[in-house]
């Protein structure tokens, strides 16, 4: 989408909270540009959620989140906690009155971060339209999809999330079908813009979906950071992924072109997931967790091109 038509759509369609978000970006415009301060605004917030729920990581975040805050005066520093009152007000707004008025979820920073022209051509960072998104997750996801019949939740993996607003769309999408999306959905977000990272990792917390959120390359299968939602740690999702897994073991598992095969066959026995449900900060995820050392061991035990086929839904990039 080109600027100009982002800003004609976020003219159109942002709610006050999201304008009075963008205008406090704005103001930071004299004395600094817009993307180091975007980008350290959604640091901050990732690093604040995670520090709440995520001790192992705690130290170097908040070594981190120091360091970022040291370049601001006071008052901007008050400036980025009411921007993230307006992200926050937002997405409630929006959750209300999805729930009262079937009204939809958005991908609130996604549309701020294009409107503000932030977006990196070489790396691709232009973002679905919210619409187009949600189109697509209602003909995917459809009913609910097989995997939450079965099993209680599906797991999805966003190869090039973004801000993730294709998994907020997918939640939007299990809501209208007549699931809680807090519970009937994992996802595994990967991209390799640490931005993105940010971006998807605060918008998933503050809807409380369960995910993981890797900082890595979808391509190489490089990982250098783990950013667990607080919903997947209070969730106790390692344990549910893990019981799905072994009660899938052997089991067809559905495909995203609508084969089937053994779940042995995309996760080795000998590779399943390790105890340590939190990784290391910014190390490479050797002894990570769950869906992550599924990504991973899928890379390992089988070609490139089948690396998602242990999940149930794909999103494309
Ligand atoms: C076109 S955007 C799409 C984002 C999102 N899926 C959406 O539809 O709004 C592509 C994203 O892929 C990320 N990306 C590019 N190469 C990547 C790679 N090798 N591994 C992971 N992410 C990558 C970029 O940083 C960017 O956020």
């Amino acid at each position: 989408m080109s600027r100009r038509s982002a800003v004609s759509k976020h003219n159109a369609t942002a709610d006050e909270h999201q304008r009075e978000l963008v205008k406090l970006i704005r103001e930071f415009s004299q004395r600094h540009h817009l993307h180091g301060v975007f980008s350290d605004f959604v640091e901050i917030c990732a690093l604040s959620i995670s520090n709440s729920v995520d001790q192992p990581q705690f130290q170097v975040r908040e070594k981190r989140y120091l360091e970022i805050v040291g370049k601001y005066t006071k008052d901007e520093i008050d400036r980025f906690a009411r921007m993230f009152a307006q992200l926050v007000l937002s997405f409630e707004k929006r959750v209300e009155e999805m729930r009262v008025a079937g009204a939809g979820l958005t991908d609130v920073l996604g549309a701020a971060y294009m409107m503000l022209e932030l977006g990196n051509d070489r790396a691709g960072q232009f973002f679905t339209p919210y619409e187009l998104s949600r189109l697509m997750a209602k003909m995917i996801i459809g009913d609910g999809g097989d995997a939450v019949k079965a099993h209680g939740f599906m797991r999805l993996q966003e190869p090039a999330c973004g801000a993730a607003g294709m998994v907020i769309a997918a939640a939007e999408s299990l809501n209208d079908a007549g699931f809680n999306y807090q519970r009937a959905l994992h996802a595994t977000c990967i991209d390799i813009d640490p931005c993105c990272v940010h971006m998807a990792y605060v918008q998933l917390s503050l809807l409380h979906i369960p995910a993981i959120v890797v900082h890595g390359n979808a391509l190489s299968a490089q990982v250098w950071g783990l950013w667990y939602t607080p919903a997947h740690i209070l969730g106790g999702w390692r344990w549910k992924l893990r019981a799905r897994l072994e009660a899938t073991d052997g089991d067809p598992v559905a495909t995203p072109d609508g084969r089937s095969e053994a779940a042995e066959d995309v996760v080795p026995a000998s590779q399943e997931p390790v105890d340590g449900d939190i990784a290391i900060a910014e190390a490479p995820a050797a002894t990570g967790t769950s869906v992550t050392d599924l990504f991973e061991d899928a890379v390992q035990a089988t070609p490139a091109q089948r690396m998602f086929d242990a999940i149930d839904q794909l999103s494309l990039f």
